[in-house]
């Protein structure tokens, strides 16, 4: 029997290889997600492309205040009918008024190992500290900067030779693998 699909939306600010990666996983037959929205909050994110090429409604959300980003953010989540949200590279912090709206239901992945390296330039502070290991995690979003209850995390060995291209690249790898699998262990 087929799965009900959970109405997700994902945040994006850039790029959007995660927003690629999370289309294509919901697309799956076992997965319990079904993409119904994308939200960036910069007009000129990349990841649109994604959302455009898989005819999935997308919405650009811009303000400098941030109760009326975060009430139009919310209005277009329940106009859509919207139960799960995934933030892919979302740069902004979300109050805690929002994310109690929304309470256990919206989830992030963070390029490193937390709590080590919140924030930004991870890549660049595991080389500047030689640390052996460096990797990922999905966790809930709570209101303080990448500090909810994790999910799932996977390691990678950073190796001697390793810059901060190639630990880039292994991490955006892993982050593709762990993404799914912490949906999955958490909506199934
Ligand atoms: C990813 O590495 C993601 O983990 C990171 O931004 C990148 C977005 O790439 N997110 C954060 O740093 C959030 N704190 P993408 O746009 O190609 O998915």
């Amino acid at each position: 029997m087929a799965i009900k699909k959970i109405n997700t939306a994902v945040l994006i600010s850039g790029r959007g290889s995660n927003l690629k990666n999370l289309i294509f996983f919901s697309k799956k037959k076992n997965s319990p997600i079904i993409i119904k929205l994308v939200i960036s909050d910069n007009s000129r994110a990349k990841g649109l492309i994604y959302a455009k090429k898989n005819f999935i409604k997308f919405k650009v959300i811009k303000n400098k205040d941030r109760k009326i980003f975060e009430n139009k953010i919310k209005n277009e989540l329940l106009h859509n009918k919207i139960k799960f949200i995934c933030l892919a590279g979302f740069m902004k912090i979300l109050s805690k008024n929002f994310v109690n709206k929304f309470k256990n239901k919206i989830i992030n992945i963070h390029p490193s190992l937390l709590p080590k390296y919140k924030g930004l330039n991870t890549h660049e502070k595991v080389l500047k500290n030689k640390d052996k290991f460096s990797g990922c995690t999905v966790h809930f979003v709570n209101e303080n900067l990448d500090s909810g209850k994790i999910i799932l995390q996977k390691k990678i060995k950073v190796l001697k030779n390793d810059n901060l291209a190639s630990l880039k690249k292994k991490v955006l790898m892993i982050e593709h693998k762990v993404y799914p699998k912490a949906i999955i262990k958490i909506l199934k």
